[in-house]
């Protein structure tokens, strides 16, 4: 018995090493259950019996997100907290709107890879490959123009338009999830000691500290 488990348990620790990603859905549809007790990896399916076509719909995603804010740009997400009937299938949407110059900031999503297309405007955009060679893979995208961002790489947008920008992107996750840089960095909670930072962005701790209050 014991042995089993720890054999499942080395089991799991692989595949989830091997496969940073959505599993494949074992039957028709798991409607999540936002009210089910349960933790599971995913979310719990509700009754087959009791599912609707609303479960697998939102709405509202013609409306422009607002770029009021520091950064000059607006995701409005519609994944597996919007509609439960994504849950299982490994994809989902955003929407992103930008300001005129508006830049979404550099970030990465730990589960999914992503397709954009732009809508309205010019974007530039890129991604950066990881250590040791750390390319900027990057450029200027137009209307119906399509970019893709490999998963985990940390990537970013900017309007370099003089009107506002729309772009639509797919996700292969229910739940590709975002870590934006500057905010992981500089504005964990508690914060990540000034010594740690100073060392490894190789900055004056003042400068640290002026970072971290702006986050
Ligand atoms: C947009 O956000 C700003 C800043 O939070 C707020 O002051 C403004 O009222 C919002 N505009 C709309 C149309 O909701």
């Amino acid at each position: 018995m014991a042995s089993n488990f720890l054999f499942l348990g080395i089991l799991a620790i692989t595949l989830s090493v091997a496969l940073a990603s959505d599993h494949s859905p074992l039957q028709d549809f798991c409607v999540a259950d936002p009210n089910s007790p349960l933790l599971v990896n995913g979310m719990v399916c509700k009754d087959p019996k009791l599912v609707q076509a609303n479960d697998f719909s939102s709405s509202g995603l013609h409306m422009a997100g607002n770029t009021s804010n520091a950064v000059g740009s607006k995701v409005t997400p519609v994944n597996v907290a919007q509609i439960a009937g994504l849950n299982t299938l490994g994809i989902s949407l955003v929407r992103i709107d930008f300001a005129p110059w508006g830049i979404n900031p550099p970030h990465t999503h730990p589960r999914a890879s992503e397709i954009l297309t732009v809508l309205e405007g010019s974007l530039h955009v890129g991604f950066v490959t990881s250590n040791p060679e750390n390319r900027l893979i990057s450029k200027v995208l137009n209307k119906g123009d399509v970019f893709v961002f490999p998963q985990g790489l940390v990537h970013f947008q900017k309007n370099v338009g003089y009107g506002n920008a729309v772009a639509i992107a797919a996700l292969s996750s229910q739940n590709p999830g975002v870590i934006t840089i500057a905010n992981a960095v500089f504005g964990s909670k508690p914060d990540i000691s000034s010594d740690i930072l100073a060392k490894a962005f190789q900055l004056d701790k003042n400068i640290v500290y002026q970072m971290q209050s702006r986050f």
